[in-house]
């Protein structure tokens, strides 16, 4: 049988990216383009800029991804995209792209959800992945719980009623002035600190449901800055970065171990930017492996927004439907994802 290959196209937030996959799930290429710098000197993403970016950024993007690749744009299948959540102005870009693209070569251009398509990064490594699989997603923009009893049908176990733990991570170090994107900073400096110095007490949904919150911890941390005088000078600061870091962990762990008591799934996935973290990951396979559960984390490179994982969901979903897809060129992109 000849592979077929498609290009997909992620620009829902600050990375451009763009990848080629084969429908064996072969990752050709993956070139992330991050707008770090653009937005560092603002504390966060600022998505006006965010969108003028992509637009400079998205043809050589795609070039390289193909030149990578090995392969023409002629030799394209299939276009995907990122359809939402995600920021507006961003998404169109990337969607009004990838609609070019599939009117020009006639071929179809499937929309694809963010969040889905972070949880389909765990099958690129890991295709023999079980079902039920219970998946904690956790990125600058999502804090959510999902099952999926097969491929492709998910439901949504809790989410976060406030701040997503990237954006809380974050926003305390921009509130510290240590550079953005805060996560990967407040990393390295935590470190060598001591999480147990500094108590916080974490957030109990009084339903007892699955969602989080994370804009208490994020309050209690700015007044312990205050009550403490913690500056990025600070000899303190390592310690109360370990100790932030580490309530933010335990959050996500808690609510994820209790989810996997309840249901009792064949797998548990951690993804999302935010697993990139060390002593999440840690954290993800010690609650895994104590309680025997098969557990999976995509590489770091896996993690953050990039378009192999749209392509890897792309595939699924194509799979899934066993027919011919029509050339519709109908799709809009959707800020929020559908309740
Ligand atoms: O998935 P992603 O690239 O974008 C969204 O969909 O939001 O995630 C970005 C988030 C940022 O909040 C960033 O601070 C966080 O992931 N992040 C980390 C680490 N690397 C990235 N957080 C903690 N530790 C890291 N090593
Ligand atoms: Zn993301």
């Amino acid at each position: 049988m000849i592979p077929k290959h498609l290009l997909a196209i992620e620009s829902s937030c600050d990375e451009t990216s763009a990848a080629v996959v084969r429908d064996d799930l072969a990752v050709l290429s993956n070139i992330v383009l991050s707008q770090d710098e653009v937005h560092a000197p603002f504390g966060g993403v600022v998505p006006e800029l965010a969108s003028r970016q992509h637009l400079k950024s998205i043809c050589p993007v795609v070039r390289e991804s193909l030149a990578v690749a090995g392969l023409p744009l002629e030799a394209m299948d299939y276009f995907a995209v990122t359809q939402g959540p995600g920021l507006v102005g961003s998404l169109l870009v990337g969607l009004n792209f990838a609609k070019g693209l599939a009117y020009f070569y006639k071929k179809p251009v499937l929309g694809i959800d963010h969040v889905q398509a972070h949880i389909e990064s765990a099958f690129i490594d890991r295709p023999d992945l079980e079902f039920p699989v219970l998946a904690l997603v956790v990125s600058g923009g999502h804090t959510s719980i999902f099952v999926l009893k097969k491929k492709l049908k998910y439901q949504v176990l809790g989410r976060t009623r406030d701040d997503a733990a990237g954006e809380a991570l974050d926003k305390i170090a921009k509130f510290l002035d240590l550079g953005y994107p805060g996560g990967p900073v407040i990393q390295r400096l935590a470190e060598k600190g001591d999480p147990l110095r500094f108590p916080f007490v974490l957030p109990r949904m009084r339903d007892r449901s699955f969602d989080f919150s994370f804009s208490g911890l994020k309050t209690a941390a700015i007044r312990l800055v205050r009550e403490n005088g913690i500056t990025k000078e600070s000899a303190a600061l390592t310690d109360f970065l370990a100790s932030f870091e580490y309530a933010v962990v335990r959050a996500l762990i808690g609510n994820l171990t209790r989810a996997a008591e309840e249901l009792g799934p064949k797998s548990l996935v951690l993804c999302g930017g935010v697993a990139r973290n060390k002593r999440l990951r840690a954290a993800f396979e010690k609650a895994a492996a104590e309680r025997g559960f098969p557990a999976s984390i995509p590489s770091p490179k896996l993690c953050t927004d990039n378009a192999a994982m749209i392509g890897a969901l792309a595939w699924a979903k194509i799979k899934a439907v066993k027919k011919e897809l029509p050339l519709s060129l109908d799709l809009d992109a959707y800020p929020r994802s559908p309740k």
